[in-house]
């Protein structure tokens, strides 16, 4: 299978990195010679024929700025077998043997659809939720976890000279593993997670009782979005003990902002090593990264895996926030 002109598109909730990402993707193409195109505004850009040629003075400074230069989109066109054949005559018509899609699971699914057309596709896992099961890391998560602390810590000080609680929506969709991290690194009173079934009185009453008997006169909740909404976590707080929580939604702010190293670095390997997998002969694959190694798995393999909250984070979590008898 010869690859000649490789497109890159960005697609579902941007995140910090992205441009880490197609910058590589780019400068790999011309290191080897290859032609390479940007889709615009996600799969869309695929079906109205949004491209632009891509070339050093595209990608220039941009590794370190945040959101994506291709824009982003959620094509709800692209989930239909109409709007998949539009986007696969845009291919044919453009010469684009390859696709490089960045994005979640939905840029996945969309990107095994193209595949079915004999179009070649290769997916990066670029999501702050880090939801995706098939790798353990996903572009994004690092800058928006470092935001989310950094803001978190602020609110610390307003509290801590207020003497209050705090209650913060900590974005993730439907997963808690940007809430989980966050919460342990602000050493949060208690942590609400969707993989963790919640016990209210237990979970969160008990813990702030349980920190005032302490001595602490102030307190930290980071809820996930996908466990509860920060405001109603408040007024229940505030129904079962004599206190009025204060809320922070801590939304797209969380979202934006220059990618850490750890995000640039990881991003350039994973758009590297997308384009060598197309040299190799290699489609309907995502990128993946374990242990600080990078591999590739099948779409629809890892479409279907699932990965949970591991044990010992649970442990973690129930020892930092739980009561010490003294
Ligand atoms: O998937 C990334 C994400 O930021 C989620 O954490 C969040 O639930 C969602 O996107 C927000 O989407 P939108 O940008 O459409 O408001």
């Amino acid at each position: 299978m010869s690859v000649k002109r490789i497109g890159v598109l960005t697609s579902g909730g941007d995140a910090p990195g992205m441009n880490a990402a197609v910058r590589a993707v780019v400068r790999t193409c011309l290191y080897h010679n290859i032609e390479c195109y940007g889709i615009r505004r996600g799969w869309n850009g695929l079906i109205t024929g949004d491209v632009v040629k891509m070339d050093e003075s595209k990608i220039a400074h941009t590794i370190n700025r945040g959101g994506t230069i291709l824009y982003t989109a959620r094509s709800e066109e692209f989930m239909t077998e109409a709007g998949q054949r539009k986007a696969v005559s845009t291919c044919k018509f453009l010469g684009l043997d390859s696709i490089v899609a960045i994005g979640g699971d939905g840029t996945f699914r969309g990107a095994r659809a193209l595949s079915k057309y004999g179009i070649n596709v290769i997916g990066i896992p670029g999501t702050i939720d880090n939801d995706i099961s098939c790798t353990n890391y996903c572009i994004g998560f690092d800058t928006a976890a470092n935001t989310a602390i950094e803001c978190i810590d602020r609110l610390r000080d307003t509290m801590q000279s207020h003497e209050r609680c705090s209650v913060v929506e900590v974005m993730g969709r439907n997963a808690g593993y940007l809430a989980m991290y966050v919460g342990l690194a602000v050493g949060a009173t208690a942590i609400l997670v969707p993989e963790k079934p919640i016990d209210f009185e237990q979970d969160v009453i008990e813990k702030i009782r349980q920190a005032r008997f302490r001595g602490f006169t102030h307190y930290m909740i980071v809820v996930a979005e996908g466990a509860g909404k920060a405001t109603e976590i408040a007024d229940k707080i505030h129904e079962a003990i004599d206190m009025e929580p204060r809320v922070t939604v801590l939304g797209h702010i969380q979202r934006g902002g220059s990618p850490t190293g750890r995000d640039r670095v990881n991003a350039t390997k994973m758009g590297y090593l997308a384009v060598e997998l197309l040299l190799a002969g290699k489609n309907n694959r995502i990128v993946c990264t374990h242990d600080g190694g990078f591999t590739d798995v099948d779409i629809d393999e890892g479409l279907s895996m699932k990965k949970g909250i591991q044990q010992m984070e649970v442990d973690v979590l129930t020892a930092m926030t739980g009561l010490i008898d003294k």
